[in-house]
């Protein structure tokens, strides 16, 4: 039966791309379609993210924009999920600011279509905040609408049990939970056997923790890859994020020696100054990183590595900045995702003394930033002449074939006849002109 149509704004990170797939399950279970645009929807969901105030204040931003649309639809449903609401405060002050909102839901999708069923019944304001007990771990009966024919998302773990001094995610999020080893080889069966989905990205906070609270049938990252590589298929395995402090020489040895996993590393450094590192709480050195990297290196051919770095924390001095310029130089990563530090509330660096005024840490961006463009540019060059293996190709152009490779890149392929939509394949990378990479079949 057509309830009407929906339409859901993400914000964040994969974790929550994939559970807005998981919220258009719930809906489409109960009979609502998608819509094309907001002003089209009879219900609206804003699945939100905290990470920074930048996105808070997004997010903010287009709750707002739902006022106009509620009064010319009065019967239209407005429902904030995700990240922010799970923060202290948060609900009472966005209810204040926002009173259209109908349904706060919570960071388990789970519980998102019971209080749609009983808002359906009794139109009547909807929320739960979830307490660290109502967290589960278990989302077998959820329906996906997954989003990319060709690339899927599994959870592996939720939460997160690290407690970085400036991240917000173990506060909305709840402690680290990992998916009984079963369901993952389970799910990602059922989605290789479907024939489409060629690129499987497992999700966590932090991968290589996987299984650490697991109590029957105990298992590993590195056993899980392993695991899921045996399942029949023309499928690669993808993985984020992963914390340094539990990267371990068996998960370097299935990267190198395992053909169905990626060959591109996320492996978040934050920061290159011990000193840092440590008032981050993130558990592992400068030295320890650089080691993993070196390991890496030599041991997975091929191999591009990518990091997030936050500049301007907390007591950063020059000397710690200018260790984190000299980390970049020394690892020259594929790509790098630069942050500027940004207070959040609950956290233990929000009390930390030593706050930097936002001109500093405006500057160190910009001087980062800087330098990381031209190790992208030089990661690029460097492919040129390659063969690049597992390029999936994602589109047809009018001249050309899309395709991306193992780390990302989009590659403008000569158009060919074995080529085939929805596949992989083995691209000679020709030319890097004018930010475009070039290639033809190998
Ligand atoms: N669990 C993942 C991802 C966490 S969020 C991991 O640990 O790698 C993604 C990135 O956002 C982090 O790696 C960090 O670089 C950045 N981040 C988190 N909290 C932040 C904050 N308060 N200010 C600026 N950047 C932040
Ligand atoms: Fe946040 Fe650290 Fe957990 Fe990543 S590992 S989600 S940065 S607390
Ligand atoms: Fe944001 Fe929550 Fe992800 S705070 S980055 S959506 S875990």
């Amino acid at each position: 039966m057509e309830q009407g149509k929906y339409y859901i704004f993400t914000y964040g990170c994969q974790m929550n791309v994939h559970e807005s797939e998981k919220l258009a399950g719930i809906l489409e279970d109960r009979g609502y379609t998608k819509a094309g645009t907001p002003e089209e929807a009879d219900v609206l969901v804003y699945n939100t993210c905290c990470i920074r105030e930048g996105a808070e204040q997004r997010a903010m931003g287009n709750i707002g924009n739902a006022k106009p649309l509620k009064k010319n639809k009065p019967n239209l449903i407005v429902a904030v999920c995700g990240c922010m609401p799970q923060q202290k405060n948060v609900e009472a002050t966005l209810k204040q600011k926002f009173p259209f909102i109908n349904i706060f839901g919570a960071n388990n999708v789970e519980f998102f279509g019971e209080y749609l069923d009983v808002f359906l019944k009794q139109r009547k304001y909807q929320n739960k905040i979830l307490q660290d007990q109502d967290y589960q771990s278990n989302d077998k009966k959820i329906k996906i609408v997954r989003d990319n024919p060709y690339c899927a998302y599994v959870n592996i773990t939720y939460g997160c049990n690290n407690f970085c001094t400036y991240c917000i995610v173990p506060y909305v999020r709840g402690r680290e939970r990992s998916r009984p080893a079963s369901d993952i080889f389970n799910e990602v069966k059922q989605l290789v056997e479907v024939g489409h989905y060629k690129i499987i990205t497992l999700l966590g906070q932090n991968v290589n923790s996987y299984g650490n609270d697991l109590t029957e049938d105990k298992t590993t990252f590195p056993q899980l890859l392993e695991k899921l590589s045996k399942i029949e298929g023309d499928f690669q395995l993808r993985f984020m994020s992963s914390h340094p402090k539990d990267f371990s020489d068996e998960l370097i040895e299935v990267i190198a020696n395992n053909p169905k996993v990626c060959k591109a590393v996320h492996l978040p450094v934050q920061s290159g100054s011990n000193h840092v590192l440590k008032l981050m709480n993130r558990n592992y050195t400068r030295e320890k990183y650089l080691d993993i990297i070196k390991k890496l290196k030599a041991k997975v051919k091929d191999l591009s590595i990518s990091t997030d770095i936050i500049v301007g924390f907390v007591g950063e001095t020059e000397e710690d900045f200018e260790d984190t310029v000299k980390l970049l130089q020394e690892v020259q990563f594929s790509n790098a995702y630069i942050f500027i530090y940004s207070k959040r509330k609950g956290t233990v660096a929000e009390k930390m003394e030593g706050h930097l005024p936002l001109e500093i840490k405006r500057n160190r961006i910009h001087k980062l930033l800087e330098i990381q463009k031209k190790y992208t540019n030089n990661h690029f060059l460097s492919l040129v002449g390659s063969t690049q293996h597992f390029v999936l190709v994602e589109e047809e152009r009018p001249m050309h074939y899309i395709g991306k490779t193992q780390c990302g890149k989009v590659v403008k392929i000569k158009k060919n006849k074995t080529l085939c939509l929805g596949n992989f394949a083995n691209i000679k990378i020709t030319d890097y002109s004018g930010g475009n990479l070039y290639g033809e079949v190998e």
